[in-house]
């Protein structure tokens, strides 16, 4: 790698700017040798946590120069650690809860049955341990909150598209004066949840008939899955108390370069094409990148957005953005083979094998760290008007 360091600016995000990307997604994928398994992978992280102040402190010593994401190539290495490099990915497990939802086998994974076929990425241990190592991803964005909207005490919380519900369980615990619902698409919530957190079956695109309103709804890792976000915005400000907030996390399906070296790169193609297919079955995966205008159009004030740059694997200088660099090539080679699958042999139809080809190309370069990739990811909040 050659000796220089392209440094970044402040950490990640930005407040209101929006840029709209000009690559396309990463996508993730199957089991990987020589990837961290989630509990490994979650220890080296807590313990490289009690690092990061003198890390930063090495950052200022080796004079890196500012970019735009905040990202600086570790051109030596010198923060590497091995207990982040040579750790495999495995999964955790929750199960269905429920024997009245069977799950539709296809490609090896498993997919829902409700309103099956609409949700374009598996639903089975191994999509639930990604979901739990995104989970993990997004709570050290957020230094380890669940939510950066100015929420007081909210007694009614909504969690859409809920997933193995980790959100919603965490959020009930801390807090106990809330009663919290999830929703899903997938009975993959555990069994056992606090007494104040419960899940429902449901598809957040159906008219909302809930029996109360909420004080505060959150959503994450769901907008590349929706054909309406604006519609989805309106249900959600209609089913809010006045003075309730709204919070919506998403990881852009999008690898951008703070250089040329994705240039060329099978990676981009993947990028490209993942995009345009998701687009051809009628979803944005992109669409998040318009959610403060359409928070603001949907009649919601106080609109923030913050913008986080994700290193696509640990190339990037600074034990944090290494434990970032690490989950994120996790994220990636675990989702990479469900939706590549999916969205390249049902609407570009490539056979298998041709998939299976064009992957070996994509996990190479997801893993390697010469590519300066990083992966941007977006929190934005609001609120709708108190009562006159
Ligand atoms: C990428 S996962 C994110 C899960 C969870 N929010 C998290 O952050 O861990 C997206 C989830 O949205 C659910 N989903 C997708 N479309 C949905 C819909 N129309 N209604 C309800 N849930 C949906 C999927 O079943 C999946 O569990």
């Amino acid at each position: 790698m050659a000796d220089h360091k392209t440094t970044v600016a402040p950490e990640a995000s930005v407040e209101g700017e929006q840029t709209l990307p000009e690559q396309s997604p990463p996508s993730e994928g199957e089991q990987h040798p020589g990837s961290p398994r989630l509990p490994e992978l979650q220890a080296a992280a807590a313990a490289h946590d009690n690092r990061q102040e003198r890390d930063e402190s090495n950052n200022s010593t080796h004079g890196a120069s500012s970019s735009s994401v905040g990202l600086s190539i570790d051109s030596d290495d010198s923060d590497a650690n091995s207990s982040l490099g040579d750790v495999a990915v495995a999964s955790s497990s929750v199960s269905a809860t429920s024997s009245v939802f069977e799950f539709v086998e296809k490609y090896g994974r498993t997919f829902h049955r409700y309103k099956e076929g609409k949700y374009y990425l598996p639903n089975d241990e191994q999509e639930q341990s990604r979901l739990d190592l995104q989970h993990s991803l997004a709570s050290r964005l957020l230094e380890g909150k669940l939510y950066l909207a100015p929420i007081d005490r909210p007694s009614r919380v909504l969690d859409i598209g809920t997933g193995t519900g980790i959100w919603a369980i965490e959020f009930a615990e801390k807090h106990p004066e809330s009663e919290e619902l999830g929703t899903d698409l997938s009975p993959i919530q555990p069994g056992y949840v606090p007494p104040n957190c419960r899940f429902e079956i449901d598809d957040v695109e159906d008219d909302w008939v809930h029996s109360y309103k909420f004080d505060y709804i959150h959503g994450r890792y769901i907008c590349p899955f929706l054909a309406d976000v604006p519609k989805l915005l309106g249900m959600i400000y209609d089913n809010l108390n006045p003075g309730g907030h709204v919070e919506i996390m998403e990881t852009l399906m999008l690898m951008k370069a703070i250089d040329d070296s994705l240039n060329g790169h099978p990676l981009q193609k993947w990028n490209t094409m993942m995009v345009e297919g998701i687009r051809k079955i009628g979803k944005d995966p992109l669409s998040a990148v318009h959610l403060k205008q359409w928070m603001g159009e949907a009649g919601f004030i106080s609109v923030v957005e913050k913008k986080f740059s994700v290193p696509a694997n640990p190339w990037a200088k600074g034990a944090e953005q290494k434990i970032r660099g690490m989950m994120m090539m996790n994220n990636l080679l675990e989702v990479a083979q469900g939706i590549t699958t999916k969205i390249f042999t049902e609407v570009h139809g490539w056979s298998r094998e041709e998939v299976d080809v064009f992957l070996v190309d994509i996990r190479d370069g997801l893993k390697d760290r010469h590519i300066h990739g990083y992966v941007p990811v977006l929190c934005v909040w609001g609120q709708k008007p108190a009562a006159l």
